[in-house]
């Protein structure tokens, strides 16, 4: 049994569709706990930044255009293979393309206003935890 940590984000569309509960609650049902949260509205530095493996995309500057329109909320997500299984309940990229039940395909408009962010891998995960978190805001759980 691997525990890992993977960092999340709920995207502008998602707060904006007031279906923040709605999203934390498939976390919990899919067995992840919420082990730092917080709300934020990211500066047009801080979205660069983030999706700075991007940078070359035709879709950089609308996604980085949209990542600043609202609010977000950013959180690490903790528990068995707690990456992969964000990926799976987040589904794919493409909301048409992700399977029925998933966060994408239930609450997604399109592709680039897709709901939510989910880390890819173990080294994106701790670049993206340590982007928006510091250790003390991260309250490992004991029960
Ligand atoms: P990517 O990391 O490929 O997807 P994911 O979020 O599933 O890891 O892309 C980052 C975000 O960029 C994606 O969530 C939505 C946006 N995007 C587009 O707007 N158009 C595209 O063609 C792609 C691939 C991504
Ligand atoms: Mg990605």
């Amino acid at each position: 049994m691997t525990i890992e940590r993977t960092f999340s984000i709920i995207k502008p569309d998602a707060v904006a569709k007031n279906v923040i509960g709605q999203i934390y609650n498939r976390f919990e049902t899919a067995g992840l706990k919420i082990v730092a949260s917080k709300m934020l509205h990211l500066s047009q530095e801080q979205a660069e930044g983030f999706y700075a493996e991007h940078k070359e995309r035709p879709f950089y500057a609308p996604l980085v255009e949209f990542m600043t329109s609202g609010p977000i909320m950013v959180q690490v997500l903790e528990g068995e293979n707690a990456i992969a299984r964000n990926r799976e309940i987040m589904g794919a990229t493409n909301p048409e393309e992700a399977l029925a039940g998933t966060i994408r395909a239930d609450l997604a408009g399109s592709m680039r206003e897709n709901c939510a962010h989910g880390s890819d891998s173990i080294a994106s995960a701790s670049r993206e935890i340590a982007y928006f978190f510091s250790d003390d805001e991260i309250c490992p759980r004991t029960r």
